[in-house]
């Protein structure tokens, strides 16, 4: 039976994890997934959530199950870091604790389906792989709108707009809450609010994937554009990820929203969203969710894990300045003056697959095909190594 199985083609991230893994080479740059690291290379524990762990340990009673949705708790913690203090009554929100952000973007998008089948899916371009191989898997039609102007590595809004045009009522339109993934360019909160009146006026749903609040400008600053989505529209999904902000990579950390005009309609979103986990893998995990909760809800171990967070983040500002710096004296050029303007945890550099691939076998260093960088993967000592050799596969 299996062997009328096919090889999947590989996520290009994932196999660039274990490309940089396997290379014997003792000097190699790791700009490729995702992950915080320290100037030394590690990722981590967050204080807090050490230290909540150590409290959970001790104080944990039981392991049973918590609940279908997962806790409640957590919920509360996190609509309120998302959405802030009342920009929806809490009543109409519904929200389900999944296995990671990719889990809540799994969720909302068969949410999607389930409630309009013959939906299409609006996605940037470009925009996280695996939100495409997501909507492939679930069969979803999807279009791309225009997003990322290559040429002035800036967003192109009139582009977006012009291509936003074309979305029909009952169609979904995801958009990165803050710190766009691969890009780095982000949309001001006015263009948001334009983007938000097309929405409501063609009668469609906003998808918000926010996977790093806290990496771009600052905690509510990373959020405004997603309240003023929740603000005035009707209906908007958000998926959320701890995986970035509180470091819980592996613990699978993540929530699904549901903002909806009134109690009755969230509760039957919330119904739906109990049945998918309940489908797909029954109880969501809860350690991470727990640890989220108790940090939360801790004012000591909230203001430390805040400042830790702001730490992270001032230092990806500092890395940014510093490799634009950096190619700007190499190159003798202001062509990669942007990375110091764009934010979160990547930058597309705008090379060639070439030069990318160039840069991979000749100098070690592991970037995304499109040329995207993980920010927090620069260092001092790697940022002359990078710049030196930008300067030659480009020169
Ligand atoms: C990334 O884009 O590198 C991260 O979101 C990790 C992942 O799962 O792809």
């Amino acid at each position: 039976m299996f062997d009328a199985l096919k090889l999947q083609s590989p996520d290009k991230i994932i196999a660039l994890m274990k490309a940089y893994r396997e290379d014997p080479r003792p000097v190699k740059v790791d700009l490729g997934v995702g992950v915080y690291k320290t100037a030394e290379g590690n990722t981590p524990i967050m204080r807090a959530v050490k230290a909540a762990e150590k409290q959970l340990w001790d104080e944990e009673t039981t392991k049973t199950y918590v609940a279908l949705l997962g806790d409640a708790g957590f919920h509360d913690v996190m609509i309120d870091l998302i959405l802030g203090p009342e920009t929806v009554p809490r009543e109409n929100v519904a929200a389900v604790a999944t296995p990671g952000g990719t889990g809540a973007v799994h969720h909302g998008l068969e949410l999607i389906r389930m409630s309009n089948p013959d939906v299409t899916v609006w996605v940037s371009d470009p925009t996280w792989p695996n939100h495409i191989s997501i909507l492939d898997y679930l069969g979803i039609k999807w279009r791309t709108y225009r997003y990322f102007d290559a040429e002035k590595c800036e967003v192109d809004f009139e582009g977006m707009l012009e291509d936003l045009s074309q979305i029909a009522e009952g169609d979904a339109v995801l958009l990165h809450g803050c710190c766009h993934n691969p890009t780095g360019a982000n949309l001001n909160l006015g263009q948001m609010a334009e983007v938000a009146e097309i929405i409501r006026t063609k009668g469609c749903v906003p998808f918000v994937d926010i996977a790093y609040q806290g990496f771009g400008d600052g905690l509510d600053t990373d959020a405004i554009a997603t309240r003023h989505l929740a603000r005035h529209l009707p209906e908007v999904l958000i998926a959320a990820s701890c995986s970035k902000n509180f470091g819980l990579y592996r613990e699978r950390t993540g929530i699904l929203l549901g903002i909806t005009p009134n109690e009755d309609a969230a509760n039957l979103v919330r119904d739906n969203m109990s049945y998918l986990n309940r489908q797909n893998f029954s109880f969501p995990p809860d350690h991470g969710a727990r640890l989220v909760t108790m940090i939360l809800n801790d004012p000591e171990l909230r203001a430390d894990w805040q400042a830790e967070l702001e730490e992270v983040r001032v230092s990806m500002l500092s890395l940014r300045q510093k490799l634009a710096d950096t190619l700007r004296e190499r190159l003798n050029s202001d062509r990669f003056d942007f990375v110091a303007q764009h934010r979160g945890m990547f930058s597309r550099l705008g090379l060639t697959e070439v030069e990318v691939q160039q840069l991979r076998e000749k100098h070690a260093i592991y970037m995304v095909g499109d040329s995207r960088i993980n920010i927090a993967g620069l260092n001092e000592e790697n940022i002359p190594i990078l710049a030196n050799a930008i300067a030659q596969v480009c020169g």
